[in-house]
């Protein structure tokens, strides 16, 4: 069964708790929150803080994406913030097998974030150390943008690589009914999802179309 893990970049920043509350009960199956350091990508967004203030809301999985440059500094800030899955991107980790480990030390489950131009080569050899792959389907940055269609070949040669295993395949970006079913076909198991989940109010019906 697919997972919908709504992405509060869309939510109402100034109404962040009763939006997570809403999220709760809407049916979501994690929170998704898209860490933005103004340098891997251009946009700023949030910080360990914010994440520790809504953790009381839910009993739900935080799934911590981290769009930042320097990643392995942060790690221990989300993890002791609340975060249950930590996820890095591969683009800016030149030892990326130590940063996975190093996630998994500290109680988490440990994620790689593939850029649209990323191929999926580099998770060859970090299989081992890894419990989720979170391919980008939009140039990370923003919401409201286009699914890219060619990552669904990657999508499809990432659920080869991993068969049925443990490793959860994650798609990020663009994602509607139409285009969610497209990455479900291809082999993803968790649908992130922003505008779609947010758009017009009605969480529970936008949430139950996706799935
Ligand atoms: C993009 C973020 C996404 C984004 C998805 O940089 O990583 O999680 O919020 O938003 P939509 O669903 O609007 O593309
Ligand atoms: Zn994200």
């Amino acid at each position: 069964m697919v997972k919908i893990a709504p992405s509060i970049l869309s939510a109402d920043f100034a109404d962040l708790k009763n939006e997570i509350i809403r999220l709760d009960e809407a049916g979501a199956d994690l929170i998704h929150i898209d860490v933005m350091d103004g340098n891997f990508v251009p946009n700023l967004t949030i910080g360990p803080a914010v994440v520790k203030a809504m953790r009381p809301y839910t009993g739900l999985p935080f799934d911590v994406h981290l769009m930042v440059s320097r990643p392995d500094d942060m790690i221990p800030w989300f993890a002791n913030a609340g975060a249950d899955i930590i996820t890095v991107h591969a683009e800016v980790c030149p030892h990326l097998d130590k940063t996975l480990a190093a996630i998994r030390k500290l109680g988490k489950k440990a994620g790689v974030s593939l850029n649209p131009s990323t191929s999926e080569n580099v998770l060859e050899y970090i299989m081992d150390n890894l419990d989720l792959v979170l391919v980008m389907t939009v140039n990370p940055g923003f919401g409201g943008q286009s699914f890219m269609e060619n990552q669904l070949t990657k999508i499809a040669k990432i659920r080869e690589m991993i068969g049925s295993g443990a490793v959860a395949l994650e798609v990020d970006g663009g994602i509607n009914a139409m285009t969610g079913a497209e990455a479900v076909a291809a082999g993803a198991d968790i649908l992130v999802a922003g505008t779609a989940v947010f758009a017009g109010g009605d969480y529970r019906r936008n949430i139950d179309a996706l799935r």
